[in-house]
C-alpha cells in the first residue's frame, strides 16, 4: 500500500538526517533517500532509522546511498518529489552566514547539477547557507522553473521569533504568531506589525524596547544556537522548517509558509530570491502571498531584496 512517493536530502549531517528521520516519521513517502559523499554515513544512518519504524510505527524505507565526484550514486534519487538539499559546511562561532558563500556556492552547484540530470522533475528545498543565494544558485544551475526551487529560512526564523515572544510572555508557543520575511542574515526582517498573541497586537503587550529585543534575538537566532554548540550550527529547529515544507509539496496542501522564493513584482520588487509567504503545493511555490507592512518595514524588505540581490550576481560566476 505505497503512498508512490519518494524524498531526497542530499548532505547526511545533522541537517540532512534530522530532516530525513523527520521526513520518514510523516510515514507519507514510500522512500526517504539520504545521500552523502562520506563512504557508509548515509546507508549506516538509513539503517539506524529502519530499525526504528518497528518502534515508531512508520513503514516508509529509508535508503542511504554514497555519492562521488563524478555523479556516482545520485542514481538513488531518481524519480525524487522532492530533493532537499543540506549539503555544504555550517558555521563555526564568530562566522557569518555569508562566510560560506563561496565554499558551498561549490557544493551547491554540484549538487544541482546532479539534481538536474537524476530528478528533473523534482521540487528542491535549499537549506545550504547563505540560504539566499544558494537558492538562487541552485535554480540557475538546474534550470528548473523558478517556482520549483525555493528555500528554507522563513519558517525557522519565524518559529524563532514565535518561541522568543511565547518566553518573554510566558504562555503558550501555540498563542502566538509571528512573522519574518527578507534574507536569511544581516537583513532578516521580523515584522511586529503582525505579531500577535491569542489575537491581540504584540504592541498592546509589551513596550517597544522589549519587543526590539526579541527581533534582535531572532536576527541572531542561529548565531546564538553555533555560539553555544561551538561546532557546527542548529539542526533541530530547520529540519522541522525543512520537512514541514517538503510535506507541504507532497500533500499539495496550498499552506502558506514564510519561504525563500522568487519574487516578481510583489512588493515592487523583481528579479530576487527573498523570504516571503508562499503558498505551497505539488509544483512548489503556487503564489507568492503579500502581507500589509508598515512603511519601515516595507523599506527593510526593499533594502534585504537589494542585498541579496547583489551577492546573488556574485555567485552565478561561482
Ligand atoms: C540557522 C542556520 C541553519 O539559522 O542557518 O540555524
Amino acid at each position: 500500500m505505497g503512498t508512490g512517493k519518494k524524498v531526497t536530502v542530499v548532505g547526511a549531517g545533522f541537517y540532512g538526517s534530522t530532516t530525513a528521520q523527520r521526513l520518514a516519521e510523516y510515514d507519507i513517502f514510500d522512500t526517504v533517500v539520504l545521500t552523502d559523499i562520506v563512504e557508509g554515513k548515509p546507508e549506516g544512518l538509513a539503517l539506524d532509522m529502519n530499525q526504528s519504524r518497528p518502534i515508531e510505527g512508520f513503514e516508509t524505507k529509508v535508503v542511504g546511498a554514497t555519492t562521488g565526484p563524478n555523479g556516482e550514486g545520485y542514481e538513488a534519487i531518481a524519480g525524487s518529489d522532492v530533493v532537499v538539499v543540506t549539503a555544504g559546511l555550517p558555521r563555526k562561532p564568530g562566522m557569518s552566514r555569508m562566510d560560506l558563500l563561496e565554499v558551498n556556492a561549490k557544493i551547491v552547484r554540484q549538487v544541482s547539477e546532479n539534481v538536474a540530470r537524476y530528478a528533473p522533475d523534482a521540487v528542491v528545498i535549499v537549506v545550504s547557507n547563505p540560504l539566499d543565494e544558494m537558492t538562487a544558485l541552485a535554480q540557475k544551475v538546474t534550470g528548473f522553473p523558478y517556482p520549483r526551487v525555493m528555500g528554507q529560512a522563513g519558517m525557522l526564523d519565524t518559529a524563532r521569533f514565535t518561541n522568543n515572544v511565547a518566553e518573554a510572555l510566558a504562555v503558550p508557543v501555540a498563542t502566538v504568531q509571528t512573522l519574518t520575511l527578507g534574507s536569511h542574515g544581516d537583513t532578516m526582517v521580523p515584522v511586529p506589525s503582525r505579531c500577535t498573541v491569542n489575537g491581540k497586537p504584540l504592541a498592546d503587550l509589551l513596550p517597544a524596547d522589549k519587543v526590539e529585543e526579541l527581533v534582535e534575538r531572532t536576527r541572531n537566532g542561529g548565531a546564538e544556537v553555533v555560539a553555544l554548540l561551538k561546532t557546527g550550527s542548529a539542526y533541530y529547529a530547520p529540519s522541522a522548517a525543512a520537512a514541514r515544507m517538503a510535506r507541504a509539496v507532497i500533500e499539495d496542501s496550498g499552506a502558506v509558509m514564510p519561504v525563500c522564493a522568487w519574487v516578481d513584482g510583489q512588493y515592487g520588487i523583481s528579479g530576487v530570491y527573498l523570504g516571503v509567504e508562499a503558498e505551497i503545493g505539488a509544483a512548489g511555490v503556487r503564489r507568492v502571498v503579500e502581507t500589509a507592512l508598515t512603511g519601515s518595514e516595507r523599506a527593510a524588505l526593499g533594502e534585504a531584496a537589494e542585498a541579496v540581490r547583489a551577492k546573488q550576481a556574485d555567485v552565478a560566476d561561482l
